[in-house]
């Protein structure tokens, strides 16, 4: 299936778009005859390469011209292709993967714990990013890839961690066969800090909790034998001068906290200096526009602080949404999993 090698002028192209210093290794998932790994390692001659394949006859043929190659006959979209080179951490994957739908519904990947269905081509992307992290990619991809609604939740997993660029479109006739017209697509790595792309839910680490408040400010009702109303608002008073909420709500059944906590806002990025541990010695009432972060141990907190502070792109990168920016709890959850510290 969709057996398109790169003509070696594009596959050249490509190599020189990877634009490293140095390169210590290259992965193709897609390697069919290995035109593209060819290429790049013209370009780095040192690097050490990893191919992996579903066509036997075409691997088979490229152990023989190139015996110190890792090659793997396999799916690319299953794990177990990935198992046998485990230690193999490649800079740099170059990558032109089947388009060819297997269903209309396209193929179901999990990102950061959340699963979605995307293109084919996009599942080969999403798939290598998270099993191999290289600082640079650089794909033939369909145009379709840049801009289908199947693909919108892959581009923005993939922009999480990736800029993406565009460097050149090949029509139809760059590919022997009839090729959709595609993209040379460039993918540069912009946190190190968050390992993979693809991973299981792992949940939060054991010492954090977190309290969603439940109270929007319409609906608060005022009550002098309530507890405190902690509004986004009362996040910069509270950790500049330590002064509480002054005004107390009826208490609903949700959203309430209590003891050691960093206060997010969920609504609008957050302030880096307000990212600050405060000890709440009552119970309060969280609006609908705060997150708590709670820890029993003041030094989980501090690391918290420090940990967010270090990795402040990649946090801010959690406030998403086409207008306000908010946070929602699962994507400070899945941060809160990875992050170091
Ligand atoms: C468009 S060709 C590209 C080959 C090579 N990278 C190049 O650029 O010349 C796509 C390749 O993907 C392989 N392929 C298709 N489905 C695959 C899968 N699930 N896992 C691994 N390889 C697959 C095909 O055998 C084919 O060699």
């Amino acid at each position: 299936m969709d057996k398109f090698y790169t003509p070696s002028n594009v596959a050249a192209q490509l190599a020189n778009a990877i634009d490293l210093s140095s390169v210590s290794g290259i992965v193709d998932s897609n390697c069919g005859a290995g035109s593209l790994l060819e290429a790049a390692t013209r370009v780095y001659p040192s690097a050490d390469c990893l191919g992996i394949d579903s066509d036997e006859d075409a691997l088979l043929r490229l152990a023989r011209t190139r015996p110190g190659w890792k090659l793997v006959h396999g799916d690319a979209l299953d794990e177990s292709a990935w198992e046998i080179f485990p230690e193999f951490k490649p800079d740099v994957a170059v990558l032109n993967p089947p388009y060819s739908m297997r269903t209309a519904r396209g193929i179901q990947v999990t990102v950061d714990g959340v699963d979605f269905r995307v293109s084919t081509a996009m599942a080969h992307v999403i798939t290598t990013l998270g099993h191999s992290n290289p600082k640079r990619v650089v794909a033939i991809l369909p145009e379709s890839w840049a801009h289908s609604q199947i693909d919108s939740k892959g581009r923005k997993a993939i922009e999480r961690r990736y800029s993406i660029e565009v460097i050149q479109k090949l029509t139809n006739t760059t590919f022997e066969g009839a090729r959709a017209n595609a993209l040379l697509v460039l993918m540069k790595r912009q946190s190190d800090n968050l390992r993979r792309v693809l991973t299981l839910p792992r949940g939060l680490p054991d010492h954090l909790s977190l309290v969603r408040g439940g109270l929007p400010v319409f609906e608060a009702v005022t009550s002098r034998a309530g507890i405190p109303y902690l509004h986004s608002t009362d996040i910069a008073p509270l950790v500049r001068d330590g002064c509480a909420p002054r005004r107390t709500v009826a208490r609903i059944g949700r959203g309430t906290v209590a003891g050691r906590v960093i206060l997010l806002p969920r609504v609008g990025f957050p302030k880096r200096e307000l990212v600050k541990s405060v000890y709440l010695m009552k119970t309060v009432q969280l609006s609908d526009c705060v997150i708590a972060i709670k820890s029993t141990k003041r030094e989980d907190l501090d690391a918290l602080e420090r940990a967010v502070c270090e990795n402040w792109d990649s946090f801010l990168q959690n406030y998403r949404g086409t207008g306000a920016r908010f946070i929602t709890t699962q994507r400070l959850e899945a941060w809160l999993s990875e992050v170091p510290g």
